[in-house]
């Protein structure tokens, strides 16, 4: 297996002090003490997050970009530094940057964006965006269903086909199907399974895209928490990303778009905030990040996103990634010598998170994850938003568990021992 990371993995004493940091880490769950092992759906948040979301409330709640008072001028200044954090996080330049909800929102925006130049707005910038039928829109069988769902409509609305790249018996990408050809326009594709815990060979992707003059979007919500990631070294034309996911609050994601192509984009969604000038038939709108920025933004979840990557960058994405390889090996290993669990995508020879996902034939994934919670370990179960990539692997659900920085071996060490529980309590062994 690749190593993910060179760098040394966090020692014992910075991770408790790392721990120390998550007020939730302290709580009981059932009379036993947390392990949380769902960062994979949504993280933990530290102090100082949470304190920075506070103190901007209780200092300079305000709207952005609108007011004249000291409370907006500071709340913008805030605001836009924020972006200017969360840009360079990524490698990317502050007005390459647009906020959304989340990742399926960003997602959406393209895809929506790319319907309306499509559709013929947009103007003569916008016409290196337009598809239509002939032409092909690619993702995998392995997305999380915001990174297919959104394609398959853009399909619908604009006759254009869409391809899957499919898997293999193991889960990995098949690119040797060559699903990429002269009529793809763009490729959407994960960084890093939400199910597999595998990081895709995304370099292979984009020169594939690149050879055909494709775009790429990469959906690096699974990758951006737990790697370093620099959009530019990618090469990708867009990336997402969703805060709360990456120690930020909710509500709050990301869309990177390379500069000229948000320049020609059309908005996805219009109204306040997104214009220079209205009249009652026809709108001018503002240059990007604005022009996607319709509606009074969520300012504190934004300021908060940045201080959550100042925690990050503070503790080292290399660092963190070191980290989580180590106890994603851990994990999968325990879990594959366990007799009787299936751990999907076992056998795919790439690098991987600290993320697992098993089956165990005979007991159903809910009972897995109600015999754990009565141990306090909260694990993920259900298809993980990734139907088609269960139907391949050929069962209907999994479960899975997910590290971050705040981890331990002891936590994934829980994890394998209720695992095993589990199946001495249902009588499933092999
Ligand atoms: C790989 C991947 N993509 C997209 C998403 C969607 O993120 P959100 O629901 O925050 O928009 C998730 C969330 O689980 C994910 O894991």
């Amino acid at each position: 297996m690749t190593a993910l990371s060179a760098d040394a993995a966090l020692t014992d004493a910075e991770i408790l002090r790392i721990r120390a940091d998550f007020p939730i880490l302290r709580s009981e769950v059932n009379g036993h003490p947390l392990v949380y092992l769902d960062s994979g759906a949504t993280a933990q948040r530290p102090q100082q997050v949470l304190d920075v979301e506070r103190d901007f409330l209780t200092t300079w709640n305000s709207a952005v970009h609108r007011g004249a008072h000291t409370l907006a001028a500071e709340a913008t200044l805030a605001f836009e530094d924020a972006r200017a954090t969360v840009a360079s996080f990524i490698g990317a330049d502050e007005e390459e940057l647009v906020w959304t909800s989340n990742a399926t929102e960003a997602i959406n925006l393209v895809a929506y964006s790319i319907s309306n130049a499509s559709a013929g707005r947009g103007g003569a910038a916008a016409e290196c965006l337009r598809i239509g039928p002939g032409d092909e829109i690619v993702t995998t069988e392995m997305e999380h269903h915001a990174n297919l769902i959104p394609w398959q409509e853009l399909a619908a609305r604009t006759g254009a086909t869409l391809r899957v790249i499919p898997l293999d018996d193991d889960g990995a990408l098949r690119l040797d199907e060559a699903p990429v050809t002269e009529r793809t326009r763009i490729v959407a594709v994960t960084h890093a399974s939400n199910v597999l815990g595998v990081v895709n060979p995304i370099a292979e992707i984009v020169a594939a895209a690149r050879a055909v003059g494709a775009l790429v979007l990469l959906d690096a919500c699974q990758s951006a928490p737990h790697l370093p990631l620099d959009v530019k070294a990618l090469d990708v034309d867009f990336a997402v990303l969703s805060g709360h996911k990456m120690l930020g609050p909710t509500g709050i994601g990301a869309l990177y778009g390379r500069r000229e192509l948000l320049e020609a984009m059309p908005p996805f969604l219009t109204g306040g905030s997104m214009i220079t000038t209205v009249t009652t038939t026809e709108a001018e709108y503002l240059a990007p990040p604005q022009r996607f920025e319709a509606g009074t933004q969520r300012v504190s979840q934004a300021i908060a996103l940045a201080a959550a990557v100042d925690y990050l960058n503070a503790v080292g994405m290399d660092r963190i990634a070191a980290h989580e390889a180590e106890l994603g090996a851990r994990l999968t290993e325990g879990l594959a010598a366990i007799a009787g669990v299936r751990v999907l995508g076992a056998g795919i020879d790439l690098p991987r998170l600290g993320l697992a996902s098993i089956d165990i034939p005979g007991i159903h994934a809910h009972d897995i994850g109600q015999f754990l919670d009565d141990r306090g370990i909260a694990a993920r179960v259900g298809h993980h938003c990734a139907q088609p990539l269960h139907r391949r692997l050929g069962v209907t659900a999994s479960t899975r568990a997910s590290t971050y920085l705040y981890s331990t071996a002891d936590e994934v060490d829980a994890f394998l021992d209720g695992v095993r529980a589990t199946i001495d309590f249902f009588g499933a062994r092999a």
